[in-house]
């Protein structure tokens, strides 16, 4: 039983998905230890064929918001349309800051690699007080008829593929409850085979 928390624990303890965040941008300091955490996530056979792309141009992230929010009016799935047509909605939350995490398309295992980048640069993020929130709604640009056309933009290199966005901003007075977690689903195998 761990009876102290360390700086790591903690940080894992507190981290919350961040949906509302103040416009100021993070440092380049801070940026960058966000990015050398991501660089030394593990990858299987240390074959590190990720690509991270940050966003911070603001002109950038409304236009793959307003590209995404016109996706989503004609998916034909009412939860996303109900969603594109609130004003208010924002697939980034206006965070400032956005990294784009692409996969090399046929390594091995590469998609967990990239979700273990996206945890080091959230617990990074924390550790330093800044916000973060893990997005997958970004798919639905890379997924349709304009996803090439953002991906040259956007310079993700040819042959990889969209795996998640992570936005970033120093967080601005929200205050998200823990979810429940369920304990149930860890099974404990004792001796004895
Ligand atoms: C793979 C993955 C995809 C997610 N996609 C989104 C998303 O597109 N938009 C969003 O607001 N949150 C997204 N989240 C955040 C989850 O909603 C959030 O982690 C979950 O509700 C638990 O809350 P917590 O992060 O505050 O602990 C995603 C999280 C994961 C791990």
């Amino acid at each position: 039983m761990v009876n102290q928390m360390n700086e790591i624990l903690t940080a894992i303890k507190n981290r919350r998905s961040t949906r509302k965040f103040k416009p100021s941008q993070i440092s380049e300091v801070e940026l960058q230890a966000i990015l050398d955490a991501a660089l030394n996530a593990p990858t299987a056979k240390n074959q590190q064929k990720w690509h991270f792309t940050v966003i911070q141009n603001k002109v950038m992230l409304d236009n793959m918001v307003k590209t995404i929010k016109e996706i989503l009016l004609n998916c034909g799935m009412e939860f996303y349309v109900q969603r594109a047509r609130d004003p208010n909605y924002h697939t980034f939350y206006k965070a400032p800051t956005v990294i784009l995490i692409s996969a090399e398309e046929k390594a091995d295992f590469v998609q967990l690699d990239c979700a273990a980048a996206a945890e080091n640069i959230i617990l990074a993020a924390e550790s330093l007080k800044i916000g973060s929130c893990f997005i997958t709604a970004t798919n639905f640009l890379f997924t349709s008829s304009r996803g090439n056309e953002f991906k040259q933009k956007l310079g993700i290199p040819t042959g990889y593929n969209f795996v998640c966005t992570i936005a970033l901003g120093y967080k601005d007075g929200e205050n998200p409850a823990i979810p429940p977690k369920n304990k149930e689903v860890i099974n404990y195998v004792d001796g004895g085979m």
